[in-house]
C-alpha cells in the first residue's frame, strides 16, 4: 500500500512543490515510511526521497522549488527493504534514464534482477520496483530505442504480481506513462496539466475529471494529450471520463464516512493480495521465506502466543488453529501477563508475539521476558520495521496496510489469514496433515475473500440488527471452540466504539453464573457455524430463549434456526476452521453501525490511542 502520483504540464515548465507535496500529502494514509518526489527539469531529472513521514522530506527539500515539466511522487509503505532513504522511490535504472515509482508487488523479481545482473546491470536498493526501472530502462536502451511505450509494455509483460507504475524518460520531458496491474490508478484531467494518481486525493485540489484504468491498460500523458493503450496488443482504447464529486475529506477515506468502515471493506482485497503473495495455487506448498531457517533443528515442543486487545484474540483463535494443524501444544498468555508470570518455558519453545502497530509496550516486554528464558521468538505485525519486528528473532508480516481508525478490524483478519498459513505451513512441514485435507483447506482459504465480500454486500441486514438493538445497554456475545475468541472480538469491537456494555463468553460457561442476568428482553448474539458443536450453541440458546432473552444468530446453518423466534445472519459456507474470517465482519459491521446509531466518534473512540506504547 504506497501512494503514487504523477504530473505532466501542457506547456512549459512550473514550480512542481506544492502540487507534489499536497499531492503525496492527501494520500498519506496509504503509507508514511518514506517519500520521495523526481521533477524532470532544464538541468536533467532531480530525484529527493528521504526516510521518515513527507515533512523529513519537506525538510530535505528546504526552500528547493522543484521547477520542471513532468513530476512524480511516492508516499511508501515498505513491503521489500525497510524503510530507508535508499529503498525509497523514485527509483532510476543505472543510467538514469528511466525514473519511476511503483505500489505492489513483484512476485518474481528475484528472477528478474539474476537476469539483470547478469547483463551487467547493478541494484542499490532491496526493492522489487529498482528491478521495473532497471528492466524498462534496458529494454529502452537496448530494444525499443526511442520508444519508451513499448519499452514499458514490453516490460509489464515479464513482470508477475500486482503493480501500478508511473514512469518518466530523462530524454521525454512531456510524457508520463502509468500502467495498472490489480493496483489502482487513475489519470486526472486538468486545464494546464494531466495527472496520474493512486488516488483520486492526490490531485482533487486541481481536478475532479478522471479516466479509471482498468488492469492490463496503460495511460500515456503526453502535452495535452491522454491515450489509453492496452498493453497486451499495443492497440489504442477509449476510455470515458467521469466528474468525481468528492470533497477532500471524504475522499482521503476513500469515499467512506469512517477509515473504520473503509477498514472493514479492505478486507476482502487486502486478504486477497495477501493470500496471493503466501499461497498463490492450492497446488504449492505455503510460501512463507525463512520459515524454514527459523524452524531448522529446532525440536518446537511449546508454542506461547502473547498479543493484546484484538491481537489476544487473534491469539485465541491462533491456539486453535496451530494445535489442530501442527499439533504442536500452544498456550496463550496476555502479553502484560506473560511479561511478569514466568510460566516454565526454555529453548524448546517458540513466541509468537501478534501485534498490529509492533509498538506495544506490553508485546515487546513480554517478547523479552520469554526470550531471555531461551525462547526463539516470531513477530506477526503489520508495521514494517517497526520495535517488535527489531526484537523478534523473524517477523511474518501481515500487509494489511496502514491500519488508521482506532479500533481493529482488517488487521485482526489478516492476523488470523497468517495464523492459518503458518498453521498449514508447519502441517505441511511436519506432515500432520493427510495431503489430500490440506490441499483443500488451502483451496478453501483462497476461496474465503469472496465470502467476505458476500457478507459485505449484505452490510444493510447487519445494519437492520443494529436499529433492533439500538437501546440495549448490556450485550453478550456467546461461542464455542474457535468462535469463542471471535464472541469476545465481537464484544469488544462494540464495546470500544458504542460504549455499550458487553462480554464475550464461551458458551459452556454460561451455566455456571453468567445465565444470572438473562432476563425478558436481555440480548444474546449466538456465534454458531456448522460445526460439531452447533448442536450445544443451539442448546445455548434455548436456555436464554427459555428466559426471554433475545437472540440474534450468526451461522451458515440458517435452516437450523427456521422455527426459532430470533435475528438470523446467515453468512456463506466455509470449514469451521475458516468461520473465524467470515464471522469477524458482520461483527464488526454490528459494532460499527451501533455507532453510529448512538452518535459515537468512530475511529477516535473516547479514552483509546491506536498505538499503545506505554505500560
Ligand atoms: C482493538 C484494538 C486494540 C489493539 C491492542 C494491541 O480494536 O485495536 O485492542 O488490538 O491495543 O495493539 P497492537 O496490535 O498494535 O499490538
Amino acid at each position: 500500500m504506497c501512494g503514487i502520483l504523477g504530473t505532466v504540464i501542457h506547456e512549459g515548465s512550473e514550480p512542481l512543490r506544492s502540487t507534489l507535496i499536497g499531492g503525496l500529502r492527501a494520500v498519506e494514509y496509504r503509507g508514511y515510511d518514506s517519500s520521495g518526489v523526481a521533477v524532470l527539469g532544464s538541468d536533467g531529472v532531480m530525484l529527493s526521497k528521504r526516510a521518515g513521514k513527507i515533512s523529513v522530506l519537506e525538510d530535505y527539500l528546504g526552500e528547493e522549488p522543484l521547477v520542471g515539466s513532468v513530476g512524480l511522487g511516492h508516499t511508501r509503505w515498505a513491503t521489500h527493504g525497510e524503510p530507508n532513504d535508499v529503498n525509497s522511490h523514485p527509483h532510476q535504472d543505472n543510467h538514469e534514464t528511466i525514473t519511476l515509482v511503483h505500489n505492489g508487488i513483484i512476485e518474481n523479481y528475484s528472477e528478474l534482477k539474476l537476469g539483470l545482473i547478469a547483463k551487467g546491470i547493478h541494484f542499490h536498493s532491496e526493492t522489487d520496483t529498482e528491478v521495473v526501472a532497471n528492466l524498462i530502462g534496458y529494454l529502452y536502451e537496448n530494444e525499443y530505442p526511442g520508444n519508451l511505450i513499448d519499452a514499458v509494455r514490453h516490460a509489464c509483460r515479464q513482470l508477475k504480481g500486482s503493480f501500478s507504475l508511473v514512469i518518466m524518460a530523462r530524454d521525454n520531458p512531456r510524457m508520463l506513462i502509468g500502467v495498472r496491474q490489480q493496483m489502482p490508478l487513475l489519470v486526472g484531467h486538468g486545464k494546464h496539466a494531466s495527472y496520474l494518481g493512486s488516488d483520486v486525493t492526490a490531485f482533487l485540489s486541481m481536478t475532479r475529471d478522471v479516466t479509471y484504468l482498468e488492469d492490463g491498460e496503460m495511460a500515456v500523458l503526453d502535452h495535452d494529450t491522454v491515450r489509453f493503450i492496452d498493453i497486451a496488443t499495443g492497440k489504442q482504447i477509449e476510455k470515458k471520463r467521469e466528474r468525481v464529486d468528492w470533497d477532500i475529506e471524504q475522499a482521503q477515506k476513500g469515499g467512506f464516512d469512517t477509515f473504520m468502515l473503509k477498514e472493514i471493506h479492505e478486507q476482502p482485497q487486502v486478504l486477497r493480495q495477501m493470500l496471493e503473495r503466501y499461497l498463490p495455487s492450492p497446488a504449492e506448498p505455503v510460501y512463507l521465506p525463512g520459515l524454514d531457517e527459523f524452524f531448522e533443528d529446532h525440536d518446537t515442543r511449546l508454542i506461547s502466543l502473547v498479543g493484546c486487545g484484538t491481537a489476544w484474540h487473534a491469539c485465541k483463535v491462533g491456539r486453535y488453529v496451530l494445535e489442530g494443524l501442527a499439533k504442536i501444544p500452544c498456550r496463550v498468555e496476555y502479553a502484560h501477563e506473560a511479561q511478569y508470570h514466568f510460566a516454565p518455558i526454555d529453548d524448546s519453545a517458540v513466541t509468537i508475539a501478534i501485534s498490529q502497530s509492533g509498538e506495544t509496550a506490553d508485546t515487546l516486554g513480554a517478547v523479552k521476558a520469554q526470550k531471555a528464558l531461551g525462547s526463539r521468538s516470531i513477530a506477526i505485525c503489520n508495521v514494517v520495521g517497526s520495535s517488535l519486528t527489531r526484537i523478534a528473532d523473524f517477523t511474518l508480516y501481515t500487509t494489511a496496510g496502514p491500519e488508521i481508525s482506532v479500533a481493529s478490524t482488517k488487521a485482526f483478519t489478516c492476523q488470523l489469514t497468517m495464523l492459518y498459513l503458518m498453521g498449514l505451513w508447519l502441517a505441511e512441514r511436519n506432515g500432520s496433515l493427510d495431503p489430500d485435507e490440506l490441499r483443500r483447506l488451502k483451496a478453501e482459504l483462497i476461496a474465503i475473500p469472496d465470502k467476505m465480500a458476500a457478507i459485505l454486500h449484505s452490510k444493510k441486514q447487519i445494519d437492520r440488527l443494529a436499529r433492533v438493538y439500538r437501546q440495549v445497554n448490556h450485550m453478550y456475545f456467546l461461542g464455542r471452540g474457535l468462535s469463542y475468541p471471535v464472541a469476545m472480538e465481537g464484544a469488544l469491537k462494540l464495546k470500544e466504539i458504542s460504549y455499550v456494555h458487553a462480554e464475550g463468553y464461551a458458551g459452556g460457561e454460561m451455566k455456571h453464573g453468567a445465565i444470572a442476568l438473562i432476563e425478558p428482553g436481555f440480548p444474546s448474539c449466538i456465534l454458531a457455524p456448522q460445526s460439531p458443536l452447533l448442536e450445544k450453541m443451539v442448546a445455548n440458546m434455548e436456555e436464554i430463549l427459555a428466559r426471554k432473552g433475545e437472540v440474534m444468530v450468526l451461522t451458515n446453518n440458517p435452516d437450523r434456526f427456521s422455527q426459532y423466534d430470533v435475528h438470523v445472519f446467515s453468512f456463506p459456507d466455509c470449514p469451521q476452521l475458516y468461520s473465524p474470517l467470515l464471522m469477524s465482519l458482520p461483527l464488526q459491521l454490528f459494532a460499527y453501525y451501533s455507532a453510529m446509531l448512538r452518535g459515537c466518534d468512530i475511529d477516535q473512540p473516547r479514552n483509546l490511542a491506536k498505538s499503545v506504547v506505554v505500560e
